[in-house]
């Protein structure tokens, strides 16, 4: 599919999924900024994708998605740039948790935390980007979850603080696709399975490349055939 002339905007593009969809959306010929924390991670991932492919248009913006100012800033700058969004991928995320970690006994500091980066953080980005995204003509929000966010299904393990900020995501995303939905802008939640990333550990079962197949169709599908408020999983629609 070809993507030139299209921008994407990125969280948590230093590594793991969130660089394999950068260099993928590059290579389709998306603009895309990555948006990292890290000023020297941020830059080595972008020297090791350009080395791989110079002609990739990568652009490296710092901010931490915890920091409301970070937020703020970089969207400033963002604003100054572009006259238009076409895909804002929240795609960073922590989970700081232990596996004894359980409701009773996770630390007030931790469930802060992880609800400032993976909620707040995405919460405000949409809210400051979402009039660069009206100037598009196919705009897509994709909202990065978890099977951990699920409410319909039987519990699948515990990390508390990180399944609720996910489950609250989704409450994100289909309160936004309903408000959006005369609007032209596509919002989905998507649950990429359990991948070998830092996140994900060396135990699971799929490979980054197979992580970010659902990502790429929520940007690439023709709009017909997709469902806007939806939570997406192996490219269908997944129970909440
Ligand atoms: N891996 C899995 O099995 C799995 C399963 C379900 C859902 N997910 C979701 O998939 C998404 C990508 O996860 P991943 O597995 O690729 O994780 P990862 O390899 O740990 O990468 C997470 C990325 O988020 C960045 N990040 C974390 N906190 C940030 C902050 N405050 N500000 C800016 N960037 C920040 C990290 O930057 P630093 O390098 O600076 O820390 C890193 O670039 C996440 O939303 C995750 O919850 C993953």
């Amino acid at each position: 599919m070809d993507l030139f002339g299209k921008i994407t905007v990125i969280t948590g593009a230093n590594k793991g999924m969130g660089k394999a969809i950068s260099k993928k959306l590059g290579e389709m010929g998306s603009t895309v900024y990555m948006i990292c924390r890290n000023e020297k991670k941020g830059n080595d991932a972008i020297n090791e994708l350009k080395m791989q492919n110079p002609s990739l248009k990568l652009i490296l913006k710092i901010a931490d998605m915890g920091r409301p100012a970070d937020i703020l800033q970089v969207t400033q700058a963002l604003y100054k740039e572009l006259d238009h969004i076409d895909f804002l991928i929240n795609n960073a995320a922590i989970n700081l948790e232990r596996s004894d970690t359980r409701i009773n006994n996770l630390s007030i500091n931790i469930f802060e935390e992880t609800m400032n980066i993976n909620v707040r953080g995405p919460f405000l980005l949409i809210q400051y980007l979402l009039p660069l995204l009206f100037k598009s003509n196919d705009a897509r929000i994709i909202n990065f979850s978890s099977g951990l966010g699920q409410l319909t299904v039987p519990r699948m393990g515990y990390y508390p603080a990180y399944s609720i900020s996910k489950t609250t995501i989704n409450a994100i995303t289909k309160n936004l696709a309903h408000e959006l939905k005369d609007a032209g802008i596509m919002v989905f939640s998507v649950d990429p399975g359990w991948v070998k990333t830092d996140m994900g550990g060396p135990e699971a079962l799929l490979e980054i490349e197979e992580g970010i197949i659902t990502p790429i169709y929520l940007v690439t599908e023709k709009k017909q055939n997709l469902q806007s408020g939806e939570f997406y999983k192996e490219k269908e629609i997944l129970g909440w």
